[in-house]
Parts: structure tokens; sequence; C-alpha cells
């Protein structure tokens, strides 16, 4: 039986214009496509968990528009629970601006709104009836919200899984109430104060192990299509990914997020749970969008079979 996945974060509408070239400042660029595409850090990891077979539940604001209407309802079609989606009368829903290039590199900027709204309160009536299971948060809701979240889930028995994006400086209190903290290699320098550049393995070695003093029990960078690298107390270990033609990058993270969270709520090992992640965040990447782009269970499968000579005996 699987155990629930709670995810506390944001619902964003995405703008996306595909181009062959992202812009630099100042600069104007052909696009070639545009569409609106549901997103948002926190449901593109709830649609991910819901979509994969898990028992999810969103919580959320969203405004009282059409958009807001619809990332419920995207969310709804992947079996994810929205009964803790707010509706907030005084803000729109949140939207993301979206360029992506040939080969599926990125530039994102989020506006808010509602998510904005999401309070310590609504964290604490979500949670008030959980007594296990995975909290899976991100950065793009206020930061009291996130730490309140932490906190609460910590003390309900939970598991907690913070995927700190976008980056943003963390209080030691927040670090020390994440069991698994999960940057991308941009994000694990900037929490170390290091300017953001591509690592290798080695490297990666380092900054988990620094990041691990912070507080939380276990890291796992994300390499992007290096796959991932898993530290805790007792060492690291590399774990790679599947070579596939990006088309997209967007919402590869929190594909992995929410595919993490449903390997580990069936009781798999992390050993087991990361190459089922890495097998779902790949496939993402070779489609335009985020939600749009998470995979089935039995397309993750087919590929983790594929994949299996990279999973640790
Ligand atoms: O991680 C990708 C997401 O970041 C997009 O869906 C966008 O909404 C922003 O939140």
């Amino acid at each position: 039986m699987s155990k629930p996945i709670v995810v506390i974060g944001s619902l964003n509408m995405d703008f996306v214009v595909q181009m062959e070239k992202l812009p630099l400042r100042g600069e104007t660029v052909r696009g070639w496509a545009f569409q609106m595409l549901p997103g948002g850090k926190g449901a593109n990891q709830a649609c991910t968990a819901g979509r994969l077979g898990g028992c999810c539940r969103m919580v959320g604001c969203v405004g009282e528009d059409v958009f807001g209407e619809q990332l419920k309802s995207s969310l709804q079609s992947a079996g994810v629970d929205t009964g803790a989606v707010k509706t907030v009368r005084e803000e729109a829903t949140g939207v993301a601006l979206i360029n992506v290039e040939s080969g599926g590199q990125n530039q994102i900027v989020v506006a808010a709104g509602a998510n904005a709204r999401l309070s310590p309160v609504d964290v604490e009536s979500a949670l008030i009836m959980v007594q296990e299971g995975y909290l899976l948060t991100q950065l793009e809701s206020p930061m009291e919200t996130v730490e309140a979240a932490a906190r609460l889930a910590r003390a309900r028995g939970m598991v907690t899984i913070l995927d700190p994006a976008p980056a943003r400086p963390l209080s030691t209190s927040l670090l020390q109430n994440i069991d698994l903290l999960t940057p991308n290699e941009t994000e694990a320098l900037l929490l170390l104060g290091q300017r953001a550049s591509a690592v290798n393995l080695e490297e990666a070695r380092e900054i988990a192990s620094q990041l691990l003093k912070r507080g939380p029990r276990q890291i796992i960078v994300k390499l992007g299509e290096k796959g991932a690298w898993l530290a805790d107390w007792q060492g690291g270990r590399h774990f790679p990914a599947p070579k596939v033609t990006a088309v997209d990058t967007t919402a590869a993270g929190d594909t992995f997020n929410g595919a993490l969270a449903v390997g580990l709520a069936e009781g798999r090992s992390l050993d087991q749970a990361i190459p089922f992640a890495n097998c779902a965040a790949a496939i993402s990447v070779t489609r335009l969008g985020a939600q749009a782009s998470i995979p089935s269970r039995h397309e993750v499968a087919a590929l983790l079979t594929q994949h299996a000579q990279f999973i640790p005996a």
C-alpha cells in the first residue's frame, strides 16, 4: 500500500514560446510557436506523483479565474486530490513566462500571484489529519509557509523533501527539518554562496558533502543529462541518466521529485527510486511543456527496463 504524498507549493499557467536561440539582454528574437500549458513547480511535482500512481494531495492557491480552474482540472486528470487548493479573490493565478530554445534550454520568469497567499495556517489545516507519508515542497511559496510545512510535516512523522528552486538563501532551522534536499547543480552552488556553473562528478561529491553539513539528512544533486548524485553521512554514489534528445528541459527536476516520491512511497529504497526518477525526468525532456511532458507509469517502466544496467546492484 502506497503512503500518502502531500505537495505544498505553486500552481502557474506557463506562457511558452519556442525559438532558435534565447535572446540576450535587450535583444528581440523571433519565436515560432506559443502555447499556454499547465505548470508551477508544486503542481508539476503533484501531477507527476498522480500520473505515476501515487496517492497525492496538492496544497496551494489559485486566483478566481479561468487559469485557476484549468490548473486544478489538469491535476484532477492526473488523479491528484485538489481539495486543499484554495481559490483567492484578491490575486490572479500565478503565471510563468518561459522561453525555450532548440536543444531544450530555457529561461523562466515567474509572477507568483495567488501563490503568495499560501499561508502557514493553510499548511496546518492540510496536514492536520496526516500521520505519515512524504511532503514535497519547493521555493515558489512564501518562505514562512515552506518553513511551517517542513516543521509541521516532521512533527507528523512525514519524510520531508525540499526542492530548493528557485534558489534562495535558506535558514538553518529549515534545513534541519529536511530529510532530503534535491538541488540541481546551479541551486546547489548558489546555496553554498558560489557562482552557478556546470559541475563534474567530483565537484558534485564535494558540493553534496558541504550541503550535508547544513542540516539535511541526505542530498540528491540533480545533474541533468549526467543523472544524479546521492550523498549521506555514509558516503555518496552516482546514478547515470538514460541518453535522450532534449526538446524542452522545463520541469525535468519537478518530474524527478514527483517520481522519486512515488518510488519511496511504494516502499522502494533510494537506490531503486532514483533510477525510476531519472527515467521519468529523461522522458519529460523529450517533450514540450511542464505537465504536458510528464510520462505515464508504463513509459517509465519501459525505459527503466532498458536502463536496468545502470541500476546499482
Ligand atoms: O520547474 C518548471 C516550472 O517553473 C514551470 O512550470 C513554471 O511554472 C515555473 O514554476
